[in-house]
């Protein structure tokens, strides 16, 4: 079930936010009923309001509080709007946060008449539609809100609902800072290509494409266990075995993840206060 909010008003539009604008559109969400405040407007960004009706930049006179807020400042610009906040989230305002490390207590500070926050984390394949979106409701979210906060956030890509908010500075040590490990094993690949002979931007072509189509394979066997996946690649005394009897020993690939998922959640504590 999805629920469409009547009025969104979305608080900065730089990367994130333009994605789930570009998101809402696709979804056919965006009208007049949405207005977009966004002090840096890239010509795309006009461009997709203008192409689907949303109010760019309108007064602040002209602003109710709407059904939704969504804010996707940057963190540390959460004082500097914070006047503008609490002047537009009403009592009845759902306020959805992607500010990473502000908390829905942060949030609620600033917005005195506001009962009702989603905080969330998003990642970076969101600008395809493709991300990944850890999400959290305060307790005055109502039911009705919870679908409103799934349909916006579903926009760019899968939303997982956490119990607690004491998880989100784990989600954002998987999945919110997830895509750089990912992009640092095409590096990885790249570089060890180089040592075994092959020419750098050969090397480079392989390891990108390999990342790439292993990804989508991943993407297009969703019953299928990444584990299942790579032993069907595995043959018994075969090439990738012996790959893999390096990457799965003691001291391979999994405490080295392990450790530094744990290096960054302690930063994301760290960062939430
Ligand atoms: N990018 C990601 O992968 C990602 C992942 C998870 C969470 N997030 C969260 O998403 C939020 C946005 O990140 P981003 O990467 O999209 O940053 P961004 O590209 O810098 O976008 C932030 C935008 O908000 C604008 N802005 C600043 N102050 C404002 C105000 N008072 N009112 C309205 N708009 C204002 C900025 O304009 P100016 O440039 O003029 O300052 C900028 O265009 C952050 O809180 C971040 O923690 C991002």
């Amino acid at each position: 079930m999805t629920t469409q909010p009547s009025s969104i008003v979305l608080l900065g539009a730089g990367k994130m936010g333009f994605a789930l604008l570009q998101g809402w559109a696709d979804l056919g969400l965006v009208g007049g009923r949405v207005a977009v405040i966004e002090p840096s407007p890239t010509p795309e960004l006009s461009a997709l309001c203008a192409a689907h009706g949303a109010r760019l930049n309108p007064a602040d006179s002209s602003l109710a509080p709407p059904d939704s807020l969504v804010l996707a400042i940057k963190p540390q610009m959460l004082d500097s709007a914070a006047a503008r906040i609490a002047r537009l989230a009403g009592p009845d305002t759902l306020i959805v946060s992607i500010l990473a490390g502000k908390t829905t207590a942060d949030v609620l500070a600033r917005a005195p008449e506001a009962a009702s926050v989603v905080r969330a984390m998003p990642n970076t394949p969101a600008a395809i539609g493709r991300g990944v979106t850890g999400a959290v409701a305060s307790a005055g979210v109502t039911g009705a809100q919870r679908h409103t906060a799934d349909t916006l956030l579903s926009a760019v890509g899968k939303v997982e609902w956490l119990v607690d908010e004491s998880l989100i500075d784990a989600v954002t040590a998987v999945s919110g800072s997830g895509p750089a490990y990912v992009f640092l094993l095409a590096e990885c690949l790249a570089e060890a290509g180089r040592a075994a002979g092959l020419p750098a931007d050969l090397a480079g072509r392989l390891a990108r494409a390999t990342v790439e189509g292993s990804g989508e394979l991943m993407h297009r066997s969703p019953d299928v266990a990444p584990a299942q996946l790579r032993i069907n690649v595995t043959s018994p005394g075969g090439t990738t075995e012996a790959a893999l009897g390096v990457l799965m020993a003691d001291n391979g690939l999994n405490p080295l993840m392990t450790r530094a998922v744990a290096a960054a959640l302690a930063r994301a504590k760290a960062l939430s206060g």
